[in-house]
């Protein structure tokens, strides 16, 4: 008998091994290594890839086709964009969507892709036609759906789960937009494996991506994520697609952000902001997707900032809570800023103020359930956690800025009057900056009649260079 080959692909990176490990070699995470059956040794093999016919799932890259050219004769792209019609989403694909374009919208289950995808297939300016490839929901379920948030387009609905079936669907109707809910549904007869699949997931968005391509038919796959990572691997798609925008927070709430993960034809790092009604999905200002209209005044452990995500900032909220441990190790949850950087806060709070956070919890969050990784709320994050440790209220009205170093020094931040511009709230009077700042802020007041200046003129600015002179001020 034939022995049987298989492969063992990390569902977090991608790293391809031979046999099992508990640890993937790339990435480093554990216990994320799924079996799926090798490529090599299951049908696909009949059909060579070379005349593969454009409408399989046989390549695993359309650029296979293009010979090798020198840099000077490579063609010109002129690729076209397509408006929503929704004008957060037209910002998060980098000013509409690309003909000929893949990207991968993520999230947990029941987080609203489904819904912001059929709301975008309404809104989506084109004279073709549009079809909706449903794995997951029947016909008649779109319809009643798409009735509950006013889709009043004629979609194409092709509820399939065959790649070859829904492949000569779309050869035959050729829309003008593809919206695949969900990749995890789909399989092809090619490879052997369950849908759902590292391997069927990859060989199936390979086709995919040959049709966007060799049609200049832009197609949009939904990508299930659980919270211990994937399941059917989306992480694993991602360097195999255009663009990779993503749902973030866990969506018990109303407010949904969207970000743009990846985006080879535009900006990664923007954000939108949703709130989810009978409807569907609204877009919202961001003050009021991360809550900051509700925030508490004068209470210890708040602490207001600004991320920069993308071409703009963003105000959010830090919230910290210290108290006494009754375990041996004292626990460190994060929601939002990445575990580590709070570690290393924390070890420059205790090392400069003798907290005794030893034998403390401590919690921070990022209120809205953003994710932050911008070094420039390190000193917000020490902060709040300070506040909360000694229990004093630090200035409410206060934007805090900067960046701290191993040694309490705060150091500077980038684009810190774009910041002090885009997260300008009501009741905001103060903002702490780092001393080397002063000279940028000085100048543009300076200037005197910009409107940057007029904003600015209105703040009062303290500096501080260290972590101590920061709780000095702040705390007065
Ligand atoms: P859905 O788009 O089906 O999620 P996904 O495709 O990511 O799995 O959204 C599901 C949730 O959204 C579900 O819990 C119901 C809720 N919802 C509303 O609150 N209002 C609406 O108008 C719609 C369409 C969904
Ligand atoms: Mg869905």
């Amino acid at each position: 008998m034939a022995k049987k080959n298989t492969s063992f692909f990390c569902t977090e990176c991608g790293t391809e091994t031979l046999g099992w490990q508990g640890k993937c070699p790339g990435c480093g995470a554990w216990n994320t290594l799924v079996e799926a059956p090798d490529e090599k040794t299951s049908k696909s093999d009949k059909n060579s890839r070379s005349d593969a016919p454009a409408f399989t799932a046989n390549a695993f890259s359309w650029t296979d086709s293009e010979a090798t050219v020198r840099l000077s004769e490579a063609g010109k792209l002129d690729y076209k964009r397509h408006s929503t019609g929704i004008a957060q989403l037209d910002t998060l694909f980098g000013g509409g969507i690309t003909e000929g374009s893949i990207t991968l919208v993520a999230g947990e289950p029941g987080i609203g892709k489904s819904t912001i995808l059929l709301q975008m297939a309404e809104s989506y300016k084109t004279d073709g036609d549009i079809m909706y490839v449903s794995g997951e929901e029947s016909p008649a379920q779109i319809k009643m759906r798409a009735e509950r948030i006013g889709v009043t387009r004629d979609l194409l609905i092709c509820a399939h789960t065959r790649f070859e079936t829904i492949a000569d669907e779309m050869k035959k109707t050729m829309p003008a937009l593809c919206i695949i809910d969900s990749i995890q549904t789909l399989y092809s007869d090619k490879i052997t494996g369950t849908p759902g699949s590292v391997s069927q997931a990859r060989e199936v968005t390979a086709g995919l991506i040959r049709i966007a391509k060799s049609n200049n038919m832009p197609i949009i796959l939904v990508g299930h994520i659980t919270k211990e990572g994937s399941i059917a691997g989306p992480k694993t798609l991602e360097h195999m697609v255009d663009t990779v925008l993503s749902f973030e927070g866990d969506g018990t709430g109303a407010y949904r952000i969207l970000r743009t993960i990846k985006n080879r034809f535009g900006k990664s790092g923007e954000l939108a902001f949703f709130e989810m009604g009978d409807k569907g999905l609204t877009p919202v200002d961001s003050s009021k997707a991360l809550l900051l209209s509700g925030r508490p005044m004068n209470v210890p452990g708040s602490i207001l900032t600004s991320t920069l995500e993308g071409s703009g900032a963003v105000p959010v909220e830090i919230q910290a809570l210290v108290t006494d441990s009754c375990y041996s190790n004292p626990q460190r949850m994060t929601s939002g800023p990445d575990r580590n950087r709070v570690a290393m806060i924390l070890a420059v709070c205790e090392k400069t103020l003798s907290l005794g956070l030893y034998t403390k919890d401590c919690f921070v969050n990022v209120i809205g359930g953003l994710k932050i990784t911008d070094p420039a709320c390190d000193l917000a994050i020490a902060l709040a956690v300070i506040s909360s440790a000694e229990g004093i209220a630090a200035r409410s009205s206060a934007l805090i800025l900067g960046e701290l170093g191993l040694t309490g020094e705060i150091r500077p931040v980038t684009r810190v009057v774009k910041r002090i511009l885009d997260s300008a709230q009501p009741g905001m009077t103060t903002v702490l900056l780092p001393g080397s700042c002063k000279a940028t802020i000085e100048k543009i007041l300076a200037a005197g009649d910009t409107t940057d200046s007029k904003v600015l003129s209105g703040l009062e600015f303290i500096y501080a260079d260290n972590l101590r002179e920061a709780v000095d001020i702040l705390f007065a």
